[in-house]
């Protein structure tokens, strides 16, 4: 039974919902393990469609048990919501969901001082979903957080959140008034008890279950360029994005982790601030967008659009040892009648082939594309990849070649049935036959 990462490669806004929905059959376990409800995965099972924030799209599956690591942050408001909505839709939680005692938690003033933040740096405003995802990892390494099991101890709570909310308001004064401990303190006692069932020792959890030869499938949220260390920093989530992420967020030893599998669409796209070098201003961008309905699954925002980068599937490649790459949106690209993908960065007469640390530097950088001819062809719901046009799998033979990854699998659509298994004999066969 092997244990597989699933990564984003880019921005985030993969499609990693929808693979890691294929994927989930083949494990006993899917854990998410950095994050907050920033992230949004949007699943369609039988016409039927489900947006998850927080918990893993395993539960989606009765038969799985899913996992909130700790090293996510958890907005206990928005978590109960989420419950309760696929309650509704006919899916229990109880006995499913394992929450990390050790994820910090997410409180409202964490929105307000975020709010704060994002204002006054105007125009070099980060862009963020304005969870309070920031602010809670903030605290986290500020050592002072709230964690999940700070919920049982009441004494701790109070006192923790009245040094807190001291701190907040001499940070930023215009949300002073707007604070009240108490009311805090009542809500997320009440959340606590609420969630109580829900509430493990994940690290005991996962090894216990890996011991006993569970299988687990890790969820990366977001992307590889919005993670906080290798990312386009400052304009990045505050999360550990990058399969390392899997093994801090939930309490597993890396030689417990078979592979990782990075998500790519086969363009670009990117929510919030920060440079973005195949972005396209153009018509072809709007098209793209439209085509791709590229707007954001938890803020709605339109993402920006641009051409397939290989510079940066290639730094994904190595900052994550992606054993094997999926491509998602192919048919996306269907009414394009030319195809770009950038295969190196122009700087000062330099040719760069990785992404550079100071984005000063990434944002005068000029992509040097390669120009392709496009298939014009509908590619919607094809399953077998040769029944693809010639040129679209010419297309993914250079992403290939470019990235230095096999793509073991396609997507052509967003249902399930919409996809292609690219090869039976790719390294990620070796774990799952899918
Ligand atoms: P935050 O995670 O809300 O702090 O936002 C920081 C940056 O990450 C912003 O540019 C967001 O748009 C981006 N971001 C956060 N979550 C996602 C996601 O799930 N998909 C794509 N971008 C995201």
């Amino acid at each position: 039974m092997a244990n597989l990462i699933i990564i984003g490669s880019q921005w985030g806004d993969e499609g990693k919902g929808k693979i890691v929905d294929l994927f989930t059959a083949h494990f006993d376990i899917i854990a998410r393990y950095q994050g907050g409800h920033n992230a949004g995965h949007t699943v369609i099972i039988n016409g039927r469609k489900y947006i998850l924030h927080l918990v893993p799209s395993g539960i989606l599956h009765p038969d799985k048990l899913c996992v909130i690591g700790n090293g996510m942050v958890i907005d206990p408001s928005a978590l109960k919501t989420e419950i309760e909505e696929l309650r509704e839709g006919g899916i229990d939680c109880k006995d499913r969901l394992f929450i990390s005692n050790r994820a910090h938690l997410i409180l409202d003033y964490h929105r307000l001082v975020e709010k704060g933040d994002e204002d006054r740096r105007g125009d070099a405003r980060i862009g963020t979903t304005n969870r309070g995802i920031g602010p809670a990892y903030e605290d986290k390494m500020g050592r002072r957080g709230l964690r999940v099991c700070d919920l049982f101890n009441p004494e701790t709570l109070k006192s923790r959140l009245q040094d807190n909310v001291r701190l907040k308001q001499a940070l930023v004064p215009s949300i002073a008034e707007s604070l009240d401990v108490d009311a805090i303190y009542d809500k997320a006692l009440k959340l606590g008890r609420e969630l109580s069932g829900y509430v493990v020792d994940v690290a005991d959890f996962m090894n216990r279950n890996l011991d006993e030869g569970k299988s687990v499938l890790f969820e990366g949220a977001q992307g590889t360029m919005l993670d906080v260390d290798h990312g386009t920093y400052p304009f990045v989530t505050a999360s550990c994005a990058t399969a390392g992420g899997a093994c801090t967020g939930t309490g597993v030893g890396p030689t417990r982790i078979d592979g990782v599998v990075g998500i790519s669409k086969a363009y670009t796209t990117r929510v919030g601030e920060g440079p973005f070098p195949t972005e396209l201003h153009d018509e072809t961008g709007n098209l793209i967008r439209e085509q791709g309905q590229e707007y954001g699954a938890s803020t709605g925002r339109p993402r920006r659009c641009g051409w397939f980068d290989a510079v940066v599937v290639n730094y994904s490649r190595r900052i994550n040892s992606l054993d094997s790459l999926v491509i998602t949106k192919l048919d996306v690209l269907d009414v394009l009648d030319e195809i770009k993908i950038c295969t190196g960065y122009r700087y000062k007469g330099d040719l760069l082939k990785t992404v550079p640390a100071d984005i000063q530097v990434l944002e005068q950088c000029r992509p040097e594309y390669l120009t392709v001819k496009g298939w014009k062809q509908k590619t919607d719901a094809i399953q077998d990849f040769n029944d693809l046009p010639v040129i679209a799998r010419d297309y993914l033979k250079r992403l290939s070649d470019l990235v230095d990854t096999e793509i073991s699998i396609i997507s052509t659509g967003p249902d399930r049935v919409q996809t292609i298994v690219a090869s039976r004999d790719s390294r990620l066969s070796s774990w799952i036959k899918l």
